[in-house]
């Protein structure tokens, strides 16, 4: 198929095809360019194959392949684009048709949740079905009453959802909801690649439940995150206004390997490059940060990868600069003592080895004054090809993209 795509996309229009057959002179010249294009070709298939093999994301991305009829020099030619999954190049990509800015869309939303006296409120996205996941974070790093106990109440977790198409989970959600007073769900139906929508739902309910909060950090159900770092790296800043923080990556290009997870066809997105943006892993904002971006999200057509969308092109919008912060990673860590006390999120972290993090971070007795990081144990691994949605990473100085 992809082949088919390359091929119909080199030959040359009808139109001059037609035109140099008149004469000999023609005919040479045709064939010249013909050969010309065999060998263009050829060399394209080489540089192509390997690019094909390297592609380490899963299946899961893409949609069913289609053979629109495209119109080239005139002349119509089927030109295949593969389409994304509930992103067919017909579907509108206006936000305010799935978000409904007007109206209320909540389902569930846990009660007095914010108020003027809020520091910091975590929305972890997570799915309907992640059980396991909530509970586990609930028992380690998101205690509630642990963290009421720390900072006296002004520090929230909470875990946001979209709709399933199950409605006995849904059901599940809404008990859960009962009982910890910690999910809220929104109205879209949650899949994949509907996250954008559940990121802009995050700052939508974030805006009409919690707007005296001082930061809000997005994070998901696979992330450790060490809290009293974080609130110790806030506390230092001289001002919150302002605040867009996070793994900031730069320079990164959409894939358009059909075969990969995170593949972006050009319709989605047509420039080279992605604008510098902070990876979904986690990253943290200050209450007018997300007014801003929730504005900016209204008027940008919808791109699937949250993360690009909310930190990238609406923060670009809107005139906000994503900043790095060494705390926050999202490529899985070395999980010794000592760096997770500097980290702030640790990524790919599952139930299990939830409490395996918790218990080592909740050891004091470790020293680390005399901690030597070393290639192994360094929290942040900039070298890295092909993780998430970029081939090439550009480089970071004073934690802003150069
Ligand atoms: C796009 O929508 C039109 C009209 O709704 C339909 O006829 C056409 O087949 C659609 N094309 C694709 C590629 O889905
Ligand atoms: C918002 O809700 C009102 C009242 O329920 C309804 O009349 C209106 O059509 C809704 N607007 C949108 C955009 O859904
Ligand atoms: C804010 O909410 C917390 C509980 O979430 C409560 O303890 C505190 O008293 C509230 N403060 C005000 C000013 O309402
Ligand atoms: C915070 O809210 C409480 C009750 O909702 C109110 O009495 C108080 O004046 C508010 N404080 C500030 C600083 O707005
Ligand atoms: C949560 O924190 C509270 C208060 O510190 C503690 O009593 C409780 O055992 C903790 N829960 C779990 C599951 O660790
Ligand atoms: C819905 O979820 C429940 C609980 O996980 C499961 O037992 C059931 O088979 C699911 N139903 C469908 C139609 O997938
Ligand atoms: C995303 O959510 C909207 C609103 O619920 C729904 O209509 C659409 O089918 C969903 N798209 C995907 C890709 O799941
Ligand atoms: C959790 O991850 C560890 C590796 O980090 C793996 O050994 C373990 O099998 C995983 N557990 C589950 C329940 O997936
Ligand atoms: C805490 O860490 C020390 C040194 O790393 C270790 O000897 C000790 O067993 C740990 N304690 C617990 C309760 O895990």
């Amino acid at each position: 198929m992809d082949r088919m795509r390359l091929l119909s996309m080199q030959l040359p229009p009808n139109s001059n095809i037609n035109s140099s057959t008149g004469n000999t002179k023609g005919k040479i010249s045709f064939i010249k360019r013909l050969a010309l294009g065999f060998i263009i070709l050829a060399g394209l298939g080489l540089l192509y194959v390997p690019a094909y093999h390297s592609a380490q994301g899963q299946f899961s991305g893409f949609g069913d392949i289609s053979l629109p009829v495209g119109t080239l020099g005139g002349t119509d030619l089927i030109a295949s684009i593969v389409q994304l999954r509930g992103w067919s190049y017909n579907t509108s990509r206006d936000v305010s048709i799935y978000i409904h800015p007007e109206n209320t869309t909540v389902i569930l939303t846990p009660k007095r949740i914010c108020n003027n006296t809020s520091y910091l409120i975590i929305l972890i996205c997570s799915a309907v079905g992640n059980i396991n996941a909530r509970i586990a974070i609930r028992n380690t790093w998101g205690n509630q009453s642990y963290l009421d106990t720390l900072y006296g109440s002004s520090i929230k977790v909470t875990f946001l959802l979209g709709q399933s198409d199950n409605d006995t989970l849904n059901s599940y959600a809404a008990d859960e909801n009962n009982l910890y007073n910690d999910i809220i769900q929104e109205r879209f139906y949650d899949t994949y690649n509907n996250l954008t929508l559940k990121s802009v739902m995050l700052l939508k309910w974030v805006i009409s439940n919690c707007d005296k909060v001082r930061y809000i950090m997005k994070t998901d159900d696979d992330m450790f995150v060490n809290i009293p770092t974080l609130i110790k790296t806030l506390r230092e800043r001289p001002k919150s206004t302002g605040t867009l923080i996070g793994s900031l990556i730069c320079n990164a290009k959409p894939i358009t390997d059909p075969k990969n997870k995170w593949y972006t066809p050009k319709y989605m997105y047509s420039d080279r490059t992605y604008p510098s943006y902070l990876s979904g892993t986690g990253y943290v904002m200050s209450s007018d940060v997300a007014l801003r971006l929730y504005k900016a999200a209204l008027s940008i057509p919808v791109l699937h990868l949250e993360d690009v969308y909310i930190t990238g092109l609406c923060a670009k919008e809107a005139g906000l600069k994503p900043v790095n912060h060494h705390g926050f990673s999202y490529i899985p860590r070395n999980l010794d003592i000592c760096s997770l006390r500097e980290t702030i999120t640790a990524h790919k972290v599952n139930a299990s080895n939830m409490y395996t993090v918790w218990n080592k971070l909740k050891n004091f007795s470790t020293n680390c004054k005399n901690y030597i990081k070393t290639a192994k144990n360094t929290p942040v691994s900039r070298i890295s090809r092909n993780i998430g949605y970029f081939l090439l990473k550009g480089r970071i100085h004073n934690n802003r993209c150069i």
